[in-house]
């Protein structure tokens, strides 16, 4: 017996070490964790279950029997967060580079099979240098099962991906399909064809970090949603978001212990719109105020700044913010907003969390290099999104809501259940001076300046779309947290359908 359980106990100790003591100390080096103590930092204390630590991947190269890897490159199991179950896998480095052979695929696809059959959400961490060289097309076709297991487990529970090392060639295409990327400053990267390729086939001269590091997806190309200094800050963020999600498409919200012995009156909304119509305002003073506790979680915070998204507590349930930013490019939309603005709204429609959309919009961005990149078609996405979103969608137009902007953002007529307008709002085609111009183009100066003072007077105001009822209601700005307070007691219950279909058509 004792010669038994020390036997299991060395398997177990071996399991442990991965790639082996010097390749731990490699990783170190590197400034990274291993795959198991990121799962220690990411999950409960002592509530890692792991699952297939004692998988053998497939023997190609190591013929000695006592010299074979457990599990496979992959640390793979079932913890908590806050309390909150979790799936988890962890790409082990000190194991042939992380590299997904087919039994490490096999692990990770059971997790997502797991993920999808309970309602779970799923946290993968990704350290690899991709498809297994040795195993070959087994390590292609074991990348598609993970694909095949993303998309149907996509709206269904919340997928995350931490990139913490490398993640190339087809290997991006997991995180690309899960709803949120967090990336590591420094350490990580992603990218379809690394750099010594880029080079030989359009001769560009870029370093990994450049091409595809945390800055670039977070800023430049919008693939990434998070990036933190370093790996401990990527996985208690992780920890942070998972406590604002859902567990899954059904599970019902979580709703947190929040402090509720302060007012919900905030009177210093009052002045948030500054005198001057054309002045910027920092919008996010809104989004804090509206929040339980002042705590927002942004999104995407250094991507496509003129839309801002990001999710907030109101009375301790999880609400989604899509909010027009006037101090970038006067919150006008574009393309990279647009997508950004509708992904954000598909994602919280999915896991029924409702929508409180704060609109200051000039409207769409004009130009040559918008029109030619299809501003039509991705302008439309957003549309799209909001139009068949069937959560409780609440809105406030702080000021501008002008053209086919005001349509997309969550107006009445996209079944905005309650909308909102502050009295500095302005509802209109355009502004004053540009509807002067066109009608009265060809008058004298004179006459162009009287009819912007009358159109300023007649249309820059809420009071058209409130007699219409596409406003239902005028707010002071310092009542709007207890507006949407009430709103959202209001529509706890919402039960809308739209029509059955095998899946719309959205612009892509
Ligand atoms: C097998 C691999 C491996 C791989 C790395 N290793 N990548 N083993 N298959 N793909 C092994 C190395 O042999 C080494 O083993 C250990 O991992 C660590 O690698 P190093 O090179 O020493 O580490 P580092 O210097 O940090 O460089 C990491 C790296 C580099 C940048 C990831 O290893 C690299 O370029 N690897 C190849 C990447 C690649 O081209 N992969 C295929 C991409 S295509 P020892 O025993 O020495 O510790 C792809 C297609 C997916 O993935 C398609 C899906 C549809």
């Amino acid at each position: 017996m004792k010669n038994t359980i020390d036997n299991y106990k060395k398997k177990i100790r071996l399991a442990k070490l991965g790639g082996g003591k010097e390749r731990i100390h490699a990783q170190h080096k590197k400034g990274k964790l291993t795959a198991r103590e990121r799962l220690e930092i990411l999950l409960d204390d002592n509530s890692f279950n792991e699952i297939g630590m004692l998988v053998e991947g497939k023997n190609f190269y190591e013929s000695k029997k006592e010299n074979k890897i457990l599990g496979d490159g992959v640390v793979t199991g079932y913890g908590t967060i806050n309390g909150y179950r979790v799936l988890v896998y962890s790409q082990d480095f000190t194991v042939y580079g992380g590299s997904l052979g087919e039994e490490h695929a096999n692990k990770i696809c059971k997790i997502l099979d797991m993920a999808i059959k309970n309602k779970i959400p799923v946290i993968g961490i990704n350290d690899s240098g991709g498809a297994r060289i040795q195993e070959g097309v087994a390590s292609l076709g074991g990348y598609a099962e993970v694909f095949q297991r993303n998309v149907l487990a996509s709206g269904v529970i919340p997928q995350i991906s931490a990139i913490l090392g490398p993640c190339a060639g087809g290997a991006v295409y997991s995180p690309a399909m899960t709803d949120f990327i967090f990336m590591s400053q420094g350490s990580s990267y992603m990218f379809v064809t690394g750099p010594e390729v880029v080079k030989t086939v359009t001769h560009e001269q870029v370093s990994t970090e450049a091409l595809g590091g945390a800055e670039t997806h977070t800023k430049k190309s919008g693939v990434a949603d998070f990036s933190f200094e370093n790996e401990i800050t990527v996985l208690t963020q992780i920890r942070r978001l998972i406590d604002f999600l859902p567990e899954s498409n059904t599970s019902g919200h979580k709703v947190k212990q929040f402090n509720n012995t302060l007012t919900n009156s905030r009177p210093q909304l009052n002045t948030l719109i500054p005198n001057d119509k054309n002045k910027a305002y920092d919008i996010k003073e809104l989004i804090f105020n509206i929040a339980d506790e002042l705590d927002f979680l942004e999104v995407q915070k250094d991507y496509a700044n003129n839309i801002v998204i990001g999710f907030i507590r109101i009375e301790g349930y999880t609400v989604g913010v899509i909010a027009n930013q006037p101090l970038a490019l006067a919150g006008c939309l574009d393309i990279n907003s647009s997508r950004k603005g509708a992904r954000f709204v598909r994602f919280c429609d999915c896991f029924d969390i409702p929508l409180v959309t704060l609109v200051d919009v000039p409207g769409f961005l004009p130009g040559t290099d918008q029109e030619f990149n299809g501003i039509i078609k991705h302008g439309a996405k957003l549309l799209f999104a909001y139009a068949e979103a069937t959560v409780p969608k609440i809105t406030v137009i702080t000021r501008k809501a002008y053209g086919g902007a005001y349509d997309v953002m969550s107006s009445k007529h996209l079944r905005g259940d309650i909308n909102y307008a502050w009295p500095t709002a302005e509802i209109a085609v355009m502004g004053a001076e540009g509807a002067a111009k066109i009608i009265y183009r060809n008058k004298d100066e004179k006459i162009l300046q009287d009819k912007i003072v009358e159109y300023d007077k007649k249309f820059s105001n809420p009071y058209i779309a409130a007699a219409r009822g596409y406003v239902d209601e005028i707010i002071l700005p310092s009542e709007t947290r207890e507006k949407i307070v009430s709103s959202l007691r209001v529509l706890r219950n919402k039960n809308l359908k739209n029509p059955w279909k095998k899946h719309d058509n959205i612009p892509l």
